[in-house]
């Protein structure tokens, strides 16, 4: 299969490692591994002083799977495989669809989300957002499904603008989907990252059989490097059929990875909640930003996720003028070409300590720009 090169990925492959201020970054701070080590408790510590580098049993270490589990309300460990994100994503589109099944996904979107499905050759039409708010309605997801519709693809919380649908809106997707019989796709890789724990909802693999969820340990966790992600289903042949599609890729997962992933799990509540600290006082800080600049930009505030989505007013493409801050100010931001979504936007991270320095740069750079 020929695939378009991953935007997104290309862009911070060329930038990430190389600029002083990144300040488009969807994962929150990585934690050092002393700090996630001080936190395991006796088991995990024997696991991980004990652990043999070997091969590892292909769904994922059973106790990692059973801690996964205790995370929903309807799943078994049975139910569960333990893989990189981005290989779930690639394996589950090839798994469930082949050339002309009619696709809907979100956008914007993380381009894997509806590239792999384009590459299989699917047809793929978007489910987009009111602009003014970033809103997406179920209405319009309605008017978007036609009868040879096989997947819904759905992000909550949304990257890149921050939203999260309600309790009833999420309950409207899961019978839209229900009464269509569609397979639902949840990437749900910022899971519990809602700004107002009220606002909190259950994955969609809790409320709906046939859906497939995707949650990790890069955004809500603040571990990216462990590279480690799960999907669940109650759907225990798509489980089944994914892992045998895994054969072809890596097999079976790192060990140190997944003894890591185990301590973080048993932690959750302490590792979310930091980084959702962190994330509210840099919406505060990047709002101070907005109301200092009122005419460069403006955005809906994000209710969850470590993201949001902000319209530049500068009549120049978004790509132009993140291209000139990188190279003249050390600034990253993300443009909205990225996204396959016009050249209005730019997506800015939330989950990282330094954000008010890359705010405080940005500043300067604007007022050496005025003179
Ligand atoms: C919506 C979404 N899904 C999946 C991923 C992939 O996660 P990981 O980096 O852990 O592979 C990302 C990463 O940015 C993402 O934003």
């Amino acid at each position: 299969m020929k695939i378009r090169d991953f935007k997104l990925e290309r862009y911070f492959a060329k930038y990430e490692f190389h600029t002083r201020h990144l300040l488009s970054s969807s994962d929150c701070d990585g934690l050092s591994l002393s700090s996630l080590l001080d936190m395991a408790g006796d088991e995990e510590r024997r696991l991980w002083n004990d652990l043999k580098l070997g091969y590892t049993e292909s769904q994922g270490l059973p106790t990692l799977r059973q801690a996964i589990a205790d995370q929903y309300t309807s799943i078994d460990p049975d139910h569960v495989l333990v893989l990189s994100p981005g290989e779930a994503n690639f394996c589950l589109m090839n798994v469930l669809l082949e050339k002309n099944d009619h696709v809907v996904c979100m956008s914007p979107a993380y381009q894997s989300l509806y590239q792999v499905a384009e590459s299989i050759g699917c047809k793929v039409d978007f489910w987009r957002p009111d602009p003014a708010t970033w809103q997406f309605s179920t209405e319009t997801l309605r008017s978007l499904i036609q009868p040879e519709t096989k997947l819904l693809i759905i992000n909550f919380p949304h990257n890149p603008t921050g939203f999260i649908p309600t309790v009833k809106e999420l309950n409207e997707i899961a019978e839209i989907a229900s009464t269509h019989r569609l397979t639902i796709f949840s990437d749900e890789m910022y899971h519990h990252l809602v700004h107002d724990p009220s606002m909190r909802i259950a994955s969609m693999s809790d409320l709906y059989d046939r859906a497939v969820s995707l949650w990790g340990m890069a955004k809500s966790f603040g571990l990216a490097g462990l590279r480690l992600g799960w999907l669940v289903s109650r759907n225990k042949k798509v489980i089944d059929d994914v892992m045998s599609y895994k054969d072809y890729l890596t097999i079976c997962n790192n060990s140190m990875s997944e003894v890591l992933s185990l301590i973080a799990i048993r932690n959750s509540e302490k590792l979310i909640d930091s980084n959702l600290q962190k994330i509210r006082s840099n919406i505060g800080a990047f709002t101070a930003f907005k109301d200092r600049h009122p005419d460069l930009i403006s955005f809906p505030k994000p209710k969850a996720g470590s993201t949001l989505f902000a319209k530049l007013n500068i009549g120049e493409p978004a790509l132009a003028y993140c291209e000139r801050l990188v190279q003249q100010a050390g600034i990253m931001l993300l443009p909205s070409e990225m996204f396959d979504f016009g050249d209005q936007h730019v997506r800015i991270g939330l989950g990282r300590e330094k954000l008010q320095e890359g705010i405080n740069a940005w500043d300067d750079f604007i007022a050496r720009s005025r003179r």
